[in-house]
């Protein structure tokens, strides 16, 4: 059995528009990597982390990373030493499910270097742990999706219950983030405690004709089951330039438009990569003409969740 191994773990979209806690997807870029070595003296250690411009601690029990292969090494009983290198490849804090990705590429790293000793639900619950230290809250709308990949429904989070959901293989993703950073825990407290029966009930019609839409390969039905009820209106005030960014997707031919998880990223949906480049395009007018710093990332959906490099 080797003693290392790199992996590559994905972005994520939680929410995914419509499914609040619910629904998420993975994307093919950006993602992180992270190198996994056995050492000699037991406990996990973190070497060296990449890319955070030093705002991520090296404290192994305060990084989802860690945590998670920690979560794994405590349940399969061994004692045994690893240490970590942590290539972050994403902007954290931004709605891209950046803590989950490392903790996704901790768990699934350790559960391959040690032979898969694991079915993936459970590498799933020691991803959470990770994840649960990073947000507070047990909602695996980006764990999910960037473990198992694709757009997955986390039908309960206890237990978990997750379902993949075919994905049109023509479908495209722009993401657009600007650089503002928006708490979780904050965007969360922004939304209603209790929604109204009639609007609640808009949002399942919502949330049952966008995975009709997918299962289907409908897109039209996707596009207009593309509306929110629930967490949008409320956090949309949060990040700057949000209508102007949303009505140019949409000029520009999106299928649909909503923020990416807590934000502030915002994504779009296309049919194409060329119009996925055009709505990219006209996504960032705003940012560029009020010089607001901004990245783009245009991608495919991630069909495998994380993968050994
Ligand atoms: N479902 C979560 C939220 C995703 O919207 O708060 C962010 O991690």
């Amino acid at each position: 059995m080797a003693d290392s191994i790199k992996v590559f773990a994905p972005a994520s979209v939680g929410n995914s528009c419509v499914g609040f806690d619910v629904l998420g997807f993975a994307v093919e870029k950006p993602g992180d990597e992270l190198l996994l070595r056995k050492t000699e003296k037991p406990g996990v250690v973190i070497k060296s982390i990449a890319g955070d411009n030093g705002q991520l601690s090296t404290n192994p029990t305060k990084n989802t990373a860690t945590i998670a292969i920690d979560a794994f090494l405590k349940d399969f009983g061994r004692e045994t030493g690893l240490e970590v290198e942590l290539f972050k490849n994403m902007p954290f804090g931004s709605g891209l499910g950046s803590s989950a990705a490392s903790a996704v590429a901790g768990a699934f790293a350790a559960n391959e270097l040690f032979g898969q000793p694991y079915p993936i639900e459970k590498v799933l619950e020691f991803a959470m742990e990770g994840e649960f230290f990073a947000s507070g809250a047990h909602h695996a709308d980006n764990v999910a999706p960037c473990l198992y990949g694709g757009m997955t429904l986390i039908r309960s989070n206890s237990p978990f219950d997750v379902i993949k959901i075919p994905v049109p293989s023509d479908l495209w993703v722009v993401l657009l983030y600007p650089e503002v950073e928006i708490k979780t825990s904050e965007a969360r407290s922004l939304l209603p405690y209790e929604i109204p029966l009639k609007t609640a009930s808009k949002q399942w019609g919502n949330v049952a004709g966008f995975i009709a839409g997918f299962m289907s390969n409908d897109k039209a039905l996707i596009s207009r089951s593309m509306k929110d009820y629930v967490a949008e209106p409320y956090r949309s005030r949060l990040i700057p330039g949000f209508n102007e960014c949303k009505k140019s997707a949409m000029d520009a031919g999106a299928m649909g438009f909503s923020i990416s998880g807590s934000g502030p990223t915002m994504f779009a949906f296309c049919t194409s990569e060329e119009s996925a480049l055009e709505i990219g395009k006209a996504m960032s007018v705003y940012y560029i003409e009020n010089k607001i710093g901004h990245q783009l990332f245009i991608s495919q959906i991630n069909q495998c969740g994380p993968k050994v490099l």
